[in-house]
């Protein structure tokens, strides 16, 4: 039974999605606590789901590696055999990748290398591109430039807006998500290599 800790600064549509998943016995993952960067809507899912959630927020430290310090302090007494970051909007400091890599996973509303960092939905749209994606890596030092787990293509529509084509992409998102986090359940993805063929 893979124990998560999941990371978000959102809605945490994504983690609801996921947690509806660990509610079938045979899915092998749990998640054992929810932390946010900020007092974010999604920490309602620990009440929810009766989870143990912490926060802590960006903008009380002076510095990134200071507010990586204490977010591994309150990452670590859980140990997590695998911390899945579900919409935080934030870098990790690399002490903190170094802490818990490689089991450090990640979900991108882009079809990575393409569109990275905070705004992949929007730049695919700005870019005028028909077809944009949805993908989940292995977290590395970089800004989601880690080996690619999982992906797949999302279409976009004319007419779409950045929360239309979101929308479309945020439930292949969830299920790219939920089966990475199975295929490392059971050893068909090895975070410590590049995922098996
Ligand atoms: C997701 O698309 C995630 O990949 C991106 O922001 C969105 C978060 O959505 N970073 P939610 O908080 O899970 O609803």
């Amino acid at each position: 039974m893979l124990e998560l800790v999941v990371l978000i600064s959102g809605a945490g549509s994504n983690l609801r999605a996921l947690l509806d998943a660990t509610l079938d016995a045979e899915y092998p993952a749990r998640v054992v606590a929810i932390g946010a960067d900020r007092d974010a809507e999604g920490l309602q899912l620990g009440e929810d789901y009766s989870i143990p959630t912490f926060t802590v927020p960006f903008s009380r430290f002076d510095s990134r590696a200071e507010w990586g310090r204490e977010l591994a302090a309150q990452i670590r007494p859980w140990t997590p055999d695998l911390l899945v970051l579900s919409g935080l909007m934030r870098l990790l400091p690399p002490a903190v990748v170094s802490e818990f890599g490689p089991a450090i996973i990640n979900t991108h509303p882009a079809y990575l290398p393409e569109f990275p960092g905070a705004h992949g939905v929007r730049d695919a749209l700005a870019a005028g591109v028909t077809e944009t994606g949805a993908s989940v890596i292995k977290v590395d030092d970089g800004v989601d430039s880690g080996p690619i787990l999982a992906q797949e293509r999302v279409p976009v529509l004319p007419g779409d807006s950045a929360s239309t084509l979101h929308d479309r992409i945020k439930p292949v998102e969830r299920r790219l998500l939920i089966q990475t986090i199975l295929d490392i359940a059971n050893g068909t993805t090895d975070l410590k290599g590049t995922p098996s063929a």
